[in-house]
C-alpha cells in the first residue's frame, strides 16, 4: 500500500514542479516578453490547479511558487541591510557637448585607449537591489540612503516581471541585479483618478507612486498596484562575460526584463544619434524616463576607471529637457471642494505646451506657495513632464516687477469668509463652516447623486446648482421631499425630464447600503472603505455607535478615517439626514443574511486567523466563525482553540501556536468543520 501512495504523491511533486514551471514561463512571456502563449482564463486554470495541489501538500511549499504573487495582507515593518556594493547615483550631464567630455575624459583615464559605451534609459522610478542564489530570488533591498535599505523583498515578489525562479544557463551562483521599479503610465493615471475620486492626495509623477507603493505595508496592495521592474546593472565575481552588454544579454535569458533600447555603441556621433533618437521617441514608452545613461562596457575597463565617493566614473547620465513653458500667471483661484479642502489654481495667460495649450495649472496647497516663492503677475515655468496636471516649477524673477507682493494664501473662505483651518500634520487648509458654506453643501449633493453613489438619473452639476439656487434642495434628504410639480418648474426643465429626476430618486431608494454609506460624503470614506465598512458593521445604527478604538479594529481602517466617521457621527444635523434618509427609504443597512444556515459547530471557540486564503478572504472567514457560532480573535493566546492558517503565516505566530499547543487547520480543514 505505502508504495501505491508513493506514486501518487511523486505524481503530485512532478505536477506541482511543472505547474510552476509552466505558470512561471507564462507570467515571462506576459510580463516580459509581451507575448503570452495562453489565454488568461488558462493561466487562471493553471494556477488554480497549483494553488489545490499546494494546499494539499505543505510539505512541498516554496515560498517563491507563483501562487505567492499576490502578496500576504500581513503588515510588516520592513527590516534594514547594509548594501553589498553601496548604491551610488550617477553624474549628470544636459547636452551632448557635456557627453563628449565625458567620452574624452574617459579615453585620457583609459591611456588612450578606445572603449565600447552602452547606452541605456534612464527609468524615473525607484531603485531596486535584487540578490539572487542558486538561481532564486533570496532578498529585495531599496536604495535607502546607499548604504544600508529597506528589505522589500515580499512587495518585490508581487511584481509579476521580475523571475523569482531564474530559467537557462551560464547563472552565476550568487550575484546581484539592479534595477528600476516603475509604475507605467496607464496604471499611475489609473491610480490617482481613483485618489482624485476619494479625495485623497495625488501622487505627483510615476517616481513617486512607485517608491510610496513599494513601502507599503501590504503587499496585497501592492500586487494589486501594476507595478513594473527593468534592470541594468549586474554584479558578481563570476558573471558569464566580461562586459556589461553581453551581461545582461545573459540575464534577458535567465527571466529579467532588459529594455530593449539598451545599445552597443562605438563613437560619440553613435552617442548623438542615440540621443536624438530618444529625445522624441521616449514619448512613445509605457513608463517613464528622465534621460539616458551612458556606461562603459569593458568590465575591466570599467574597474580601472573605478568610483569617486558618489558615483562610478565608467558611467553618466544624460538628462532630457523639460518641456518648459514660460507664461505669466494672471490670478489665483481658491476652490472649495466638497469636504471643505481649499485648493489654490493658478490661472495663466495660455500657454502651448506638449501639443496642447495650458490655462491652469494646480498650485498644490499653501507649502508649494511658499517654496515657489510667487508674487503677482510673476512669469511663471509651467511643466508637463510626468504630471497629469500641468505644474508651477519656478519663477522668472528678471521678469518681476519691482512693487509686486508675495502671493498669499486665503486666510477666509473665498465663498462662506468663515476662518480656514489647518489640519495638524496636513498640508491643506480646510473650511469648517461644513454646513452653510455654499460651495461644499452643492458640492455634497453633486457626489450624492453621481453614478457611482446613487445613480440618481437627470439630476448633474448644472441641476443640483440649479436646485440649490432655488432654495429646494439645500441638502441630500432635501432630495427625497420633491415633489414633480417643483421639478416641472425649474428652468429648462419640461415634464418629461421632470418624471426622469423622479423615477431617478425612487429608483435610488434601492441603492446597496454600501453605496449610500460612500453617497453621504463622510470625509476619507472613499468607495473602497465604505465597501469594508458595510460588510462589517451591517448597518447604520452600528456605524453611529462605533468608537475610535471599535472602528479601527477592522482592517484597513486608520485612525484618520475613524475620527473622521466619529466625528460626522458626532454632529446631530447629520443625524437628522440619515432619519429623513431612512424614513424616505433609502437602504440603512445590508441584506438580512440567510439565518437558516446558521449553526453553533463552532460554539465557544476562539479562532485566529493567520495568512492569506484561496477559497474565501480573510473577512468572509471572519464572517463564517460569527456565523458558526465561534469568535474570532487577534491574537494566539492559551484560550485560543485554533488557528486557521493560510499561506504566508507570519513565522513569529506560527511559533507561539506551536509552543501554546495551539491547533493550527487550513482552510479545507476548517471548511470541513463547518459543514459537517
Ligand atoms: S546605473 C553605479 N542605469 O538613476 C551605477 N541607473 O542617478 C548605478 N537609473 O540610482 C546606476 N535608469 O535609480 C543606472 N539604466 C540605468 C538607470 C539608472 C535609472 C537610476 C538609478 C540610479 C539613478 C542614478
Amino acid at each position: 500500500m505505502e508504495s501505491l501512495w508513493d506514486n501518487i504523491f511523486e505524481e503530485d511533486r512532478k505536477r506541482i514542479e511543472f505547474l510552476r514551471a509552466e505558470l512561471n514561463r507564462h507570467n515571462h512571456n506576459y510580463y516580459v516578453l509581451n507575448a503570452p502563449e495562453i489565454s488568461d482564463r488558462d493561466f487562471d486554470m493553471l494556477m488554480k490547479e497549483l494553488e489545490a495541489l499546494e494546499a494539499q501538500h505543505p510539505e512541498w511549499d516554496d515560498p517563491l511558487s507563483p501562487t505567492r504573487r499576490v502578496g500576504s495582507d500581513l503588515g510588516k515593518g520592513f527590516q534594514q541591510v547594509k548594501h553589498i556594493h553601496p548604491m551610488l547615483s550617477l553624474g549628470n550631464t544636459y547636452s551632448i557637448e557635456e557627453v563628449g567630455d565625458f567620452v574624452r575624459r574617459t579615453t585620457t583615464a583609459l591611456s588612450g585607449e578606445t572603449f565600447e559605451v552602452v547606452g541605456e534609459m534612464k527609468f524615473d522610478g525607484t531603485s531596486i537591489s535584487l540578490i539572487y542564489e542558486n538561481g532564486r530570488l533570496v532578498r529585495a533591498v531599496t536604495r535607502g540612503d546607499g548604504e544600508k535599505g529597506d528589505v522589500v523583498t515580499e512587495n518585490v515578489m508581487t511584481i509579476k516581471s521580475i523571475p523569482l525562479v531564474l530559467t537557462g544557463d551560464n547563472i552565476p551562483q550568487s550575484f546581484e541585479i539592479r534595477g528600476e521599479i516603475v509604475l507605467p503610465w496607464d496604471e499611475f493615471d489609473r491610480i490617482n483618478k481613483e485618489r482624485e475620486y476619494n479625495e485623497e492626495s495625488l501622487f505627483a509623477n510615476p517616481r513617486n507612486a512607485a517608491a510610496g507603493t513599494l513601502k507599503l505595508q501590504n503587499p496585497a496592495e501592492v500586487a494589486r498596484r501594476g507595478l513594473d521592474a527593468y534592470l541594468y546593472y549586474i554584479i558578481g565575481d563570476n558573471l558569464p562575460c566580461d562586459n556589461h552588454y553581453d551581461n545582461l544579454m545573459e540575464a534577458r535569458k535567465w527571466g529579467f526584463k532588459i529594455s530593449d533600447a539598451t545599445t552597443l555603441m562605438r563613437s560619440l556621433d553613435e552617442i548623438d544619434e542615440y540621443i536624438k533618437y530618444w529625445d522624441v521617441q521616449r514619448k512613445q514608452l509605457p513608463v517613464a524616463t528622465d534621460g539616458l545613461v551612458f556606461k562603459v562596457n569593458s568590465l575591466r575597463q570599467q574597474l580601472n576607471l573605478g568610483f569617486t565617493a558618489k558615483s562610478p566614473r565608467w558611467a553618466i547620465a544624460y538628462k532630457f529637457p523639460a518641456e518648459r513653458g514660460l507664461t505669466r500667471l494672471l490670478s489665483v483661484s481658491f476652490e472649495i471642494g466638497r469636504t471643505g479642502v481649499i485648493t489654490p489654481v493658478a490661472n495663466l495667460e495660455p500657454v502651448q505646451l506638449s501639443g496642447t495649450v495650458v490655462r491652469r495649472a494646480s498650485l498644490h496647497n499653501e507649502d508649494v506657495i511658499r517654496s515657489l516663492d510667487i508674487h503677482d503677475g510673476d512669469m511663471v515655468y509651467v511643466e508637463k513632464g510626468g504630471e497629469i496636471i500641468p505644474k508651477i516649477t519656478g519663477v522668472d524673477t528678471s521678469a518681476r516687477a519691482a512693487n509686486a507682493v508675495p502671493l498669499t494664501f486665503v486666510t477666509n473662505c473665498p465663498s462662506c469668509g468663515t476662518q480656514l483651518v489647518r489640519v495638524e500634520g496636513e498640508a491643506a487648509w480646510v473650511c469648517p463652516n461644513k454646513f452653510e458654506c455654499e460651495p461644499q453643501m452643492i458640492g455634497r449633493i453633486e457626489h450624492f447623486v453621481g453614478r457611482r453613489m446613487m445613480n440618481i438619473d437627470g439630476i448633474g452639476g448644472e441641476t443640483a446648482q440649479l436646485m440649490f439656487d432655488s432654495g429646494l434642495v439645500r441638502n441630500i434628504a432635501d432630495l427625497y421631499d420633491l415633489t414633480h410639480e417643483q421639478v416641472a418648474v425649474l428652468d429648462r426643465f419640461a415634464n418629461r425630464s421632470a418624471e426622469r429626476v423622479m423615477k431617478g430618486i425612487a429608483d435610488s431608494k434601492n441603492v446597496p447600503f454600501e453605496r449610500v454609506l460612500f453617497a453621504l460624503s463622510i470625509q476619507y470614506v472613499g468607495e473602497t472603505v465604505a465597501k469594508k465598512l458595510a460588510k462589517y458593521v451591517r448597518d447604520i445604527d452600528t456605524l453611529m455607535s462605533m468608537s475610535v478604538e471599535q472602528l479601527t479594529a477592522i482592517d484597513d481602517i486608520g485612525p484618520r478615517i475613524a475620527e473622521s466617521i466619529v466625528e460626522y457621527f458626532g454632529i446631530e444635523s447629520n443625524h437628522n439626514i440619515i432619519e429623513r434618509l431612512r424614513a424616505a427609504g433609502v437602504q440603512m443597512s445590508m441584506p438580512q443574511e440567510d439565518e437558516s444556515d446558521r449553526t453553533d459547530r463552532l460554539a465557544g471557540k476562539s479562532i485566529v486567523i493567520s495568512g492569506t486564503f484561496t477559497h474565501h478572504s480573510r473577512d468572509e472567514y471572519k464572517a463564517l466563525i460569527e456565523k458558526h457560532g465561534g469568535k474570532n480573535v487577534g491574537s494566539i493566546s492559551k484560550k485560543t482553540d485554533y488557528v486557521l492558517a493560510g499561506e504566508n503565516m507570519g513565522p513569529a505566530k506560527l511559533e507561539k501556536a506551536t509552543s501554546l499547543g495551539v491547533k493550527i487547520i487550513d482552510e479545507n480543514a476548517f471548511l470541513e468543520m463547518i459543514s459537517e
